[in-house]
C-alpha cells in the first residue's frame, strides 16, 4: 500500500494538480506541466470571489506530552527556578508560544494518557510514579492539571484533555471531568477550590483515549468502540458555560497510518457513530500520521543532504491521500461532515539526537521542517470542510518541535517561524488557487516544484502562500487575482543557506523570516520565491 501511494504521488502529483485546478476554474486553460517547469515562472490563478471552506484556527492547534524534556524543562521548571517563570511555568515559552496563537494544546499524552491518574497530579503531596513509555523516568507529577490549566490560561489558548481509557476507569475520567467543570459544591467541586480554583474551568475538547490500536490498549475496533461508547457517556462537562454555546468536543481514537487494518478502523467508528443511540456521541475522529521513512526512524534530523531532503518531502505529501482515504469513509456515514477529522499527531519523526536519552525523542529542526510544516498545514487547508483540527508533535523538546529549550536558553524553529507566519490563516477562508506546479526531482523522487494556497480575512485581505521544494533553483510566481483588486502587497519569506540550516542556541536566528519585496501590478500579483523557502503575502484590497 506505502509502495503504491509512493509511486502515485512521485508520478502523478503534478499531474492531479492540472486536473484539480482545471475542475477549480474550468474556463482556464492551463499549460502542461512539463512546458511550465521548465521554465522559471509559475502562474498562479485566484479567484478570491471564490471561497471555500473556513480554515478552522484549530488545525495549528499543538500537542504537549510527558515525554523527554517535553514538559519538565521545555514547559515547566517549578516557582523556584532561576529562569524566569510565573507560577512555575517558563516565561520565555509563554512569550513565544503568545506569538503563535496557539488554539489548543492537546495533553498529557500521547501514550503517556492511557497510563496517567489524574489525582497523582494535584494537591499539595504528589508521589513520584513512572513513566515506562518514554525512557522510563521518574514522573514527579510536579505538572499536573492546574498547572496545564494555567499554562493554557497564560498562553491563551483552550485545552485538550486526553482521557485514560487505557488503563483508566470511566469512572476516574468522569471524576476528573467533575472536579475540572463542576460548578456545584460537590465533594470534587470543593477539593478543586480547595486546590486553589473555584470557578470551573472551561474544558474545549475531550479525546476519548489515544492509539488505542497500539499503545493505548491493543484494543481491536469493536472493543474500542464499547469502551469509548462507555466514556462518552459517562464523561460529562459540567461547566454551565458550556452547555449550549462552547460545548466540548469529544474526539474519538481513528487511523494510524496507511494500512488497510485503519480503514476498518475508521468504518467501524464510523458506522457505530452512525447507528448511535441518544446516550453517547462524538463530534471528532482522530487521525495520527507521522513522516518517517521506516520505523524505527533512521533518518537525521540534521547534516543530511538533498536525497534525504527530497524522500522526506515525498512522504509528507502522503499525508493528502491519507486524508482523502478516511475523509471518504466518512462521507458515507457522515455526508453532512458533522464529524471533524482531527489529524492530532503529526510531524516529522527523525532518529534521535547522538548523546541524548532513549525514549525522549529529541531532534533538530531544520529548514527543510519548515518546508514539510507548510505542506502540511496546506494540506490541511484544503481539506478544511472535514479536517477542523490538527496537533503538531510536539511542541517543545521533543520530535518536531516549535521551541527547543537548554536550561534559560530557549531557541525557535524553522517550524515555529511557518506556524507564526500562518497566523493570518487561523479562522480565514479558503481560497482556490488554479496552478501547475511543474517539477522537481532529486534521483527517482518528483516532487510538485511549487505549492500555493490562499485564503481570505473577514477585512477581504487575501493571504498567500508559496512554497519552494526545489532546494536549487529560484522561481517567480505571477498570481493573477480576480474577485478582488489588489492594491497593495508586503510579506516575508523563510529559507536558510541550506536544507539542513538549524537553528542553535550559540546561532539562534541562523534561519529566521525576512521581508520579501513583491509588486502588483493590474491584477497580478508577482514575487521571486529562494530556493527551499516558505513565504507568506498579504494583499490588500
Ligand atoms: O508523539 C509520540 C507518540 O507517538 C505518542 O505518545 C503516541 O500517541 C504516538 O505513537
Amino acid at each position: 500500500m506505502a509502495d503504491l501511494l509512493d509511486c502515485r504521488l512521485a508520478l502523478v502529483f503534478p499531474a492531479s494538480r492540472v486536473l484539480r485546478g482545471l475542475a477549480l476554474l474550468s474556463t482556464v486553460a492551463l499549460a502542461p506541466a512539463v512546458a511550465t517547469a521548465a521554465g522559471d515562472t509559475v502562474a498562479l490563478s485566484i479567484d478570491a470571489a471564490k471561497p471555500g471552506a473556513r480554515i478552522d484556527r484549530n488545525l495549528f492547534g499543538q500537542f504537549a506530552e510527558h515525554l523527554g524534556t517535553g514538559i519538565y524543562e521545555g514547559v515547566w521548571v517549578g516557582p523556584d527556578s532561576p529562569i524566569p517563570n510565573t507560577r512555575g511555568i517558563r516565561n520565555d515559552v509563554v512569550a513565544a508560544l503568545k506569538a503563535i496563537k496557539v488554539p489548543n494544546v492537546r495533553w498529557p499524552g500521547g501514550c503517556f494518557a492511557d497510563e496517567y491518574h489524574w489525582r497523582k497530579g494535584i494537591g499539595k503531596d504528589r508521589p513520584g510514579t513512572l513513566n515506562p513509555n518514554w525512557g522510563g523516568v521518574v514522573e514527579p507529577n510536579s505538572f499536573g492539571t492546574h498547572e496545564f490549566m494555567d499554562f493554557v490560561d497564560q498562553i491563551g489558548s483552550e485545552a485538550f484533555v486526553s482521557v485514560n481509557i487505557g488503563s483508566g476507569t470511566p469512572q476516574e475520567a468522569a471524576e476528573w471531568l467533575e472536579y475540572l467543570t463542576t460548578d456545584q459544591p460537590t465533594a470534587l467541586g470543593k477539593e478543586r477550590a480547595a486546590n486553589g480554583r473555584p470557578a470551573p474551568y472551561k474544558i474545549a475538547y475531550l479525546g476519548l483515549g489515544n492509539e488505542s490500536w497500539d499503545c493505548g490498549g491493543n484494543m481491536t475496533p469493536e472493543y474500542y468502540v464499547r469502551q469509548m461508547t462507555i466514556y462518552s457517556r459517562f464523561v460529562r462537562n459540567f461547566n454551565p458555560a458550556q452547555r449550549d454555546a462552547n460545548k466540548m468536543l469529544r474526539i474519538a481514537v481513528g487511523p494510524g497510518g496507511g494500512e488497510p487494518r485503519w480503514t476498518e478502523w475508521t468504518d467501524t467508528v464510523m458506522k457505530a457513530w452512525k447507528g448511535r443511540q441518544w446516550s453517547w456521541d462524538m463530534e471528532g475522529l482522530s487521525l495520527h500520521n507521522y513522516t518517517v521513512i521506516k520505523w524505527p526512524p533512521a533518518y537525521a534530523s540534521v547534516g543530511f543532504g538533498e536525497k534525504e531532503y527530497a524522500e522526506i518531502l515525498k512522504k509528507t505529501l502522503e499525508m493528502d491521500g491519507l486524508i482523502k482515504t478516511h475523509a471518504a469513509i466518512m462521507d458515507r456515514y457522515d455526508p453532512e461532515k458533522k464529524i471533524a477529522l482531527v489529524v492530532d499527531e503529526w510531524g516529522a519523526w527523525y532518529a534521535k539526537l547522538p548523546g541524548s536519552q532513549d525514549g525522549f525523542l529529541a531532534q533538530q529542526n531544520s529548514q527543510r521542517d519548515a518546508v514539510l510544516a507548510a505542506l502540511n498545514l496546506n494540506i490541511f487547508a484544503r481539506h478544511a470542510d472535514r479536517v477542523r483540527m490538527a496537533n503538531i508533535a510536539q511542541m517543545v523538546n521533543v520530535l518536531q518541535a516549535m521551541i527547543l529549550t537548554d536550561k534559560a536558553k530557549m531557541v525557535l524553529t524553522p517550524t515555529y517561524h511557518v506556524f507564526r507566519m500562518y497566523v493570518p490563516f487561523q479562522d480565514a477562508t479558503f481560497v482556490p488557487v488554479a496552478f501547475d506546479a511543474g517539477w522537481y526531482t532529486q534521483g527517482d523522487v518528483a516532487l510538485p516544484r511549487v505549492d500555493a494556497m490562499a485564503a481570505k480575512d473577514a477585512s477581504g485581505t487575501l493571504f498567500l502562500s508559496v512554497t519552494n521544494l526545489d532546494p536549487n533553483r529560484p522561481v517567480t510566481i505571477t498570481a493573477s487575482v480576480s474577485g478582488m483588486k489588489p492594491r497593495s502587497v508586503a510579506g516575508e519569506t523563510l529559507t536558510a543557506a541550506k536544507v539542513d540550516s538549524v537553528n542553535t542556541f550559540d546561532a539562534p536566528t541562523a534561519v529566521a523570516p525576512k521581508p520579501i519585496s513583491a509588486k502588483v501590478e493590474g491584477g497580478t500579483v508577482t514575487l521571486t520565491v529562494e530556493p527551499r523557502s516558505v513565504t507568506v503575502v498579504s494583499v490588500k484590497p
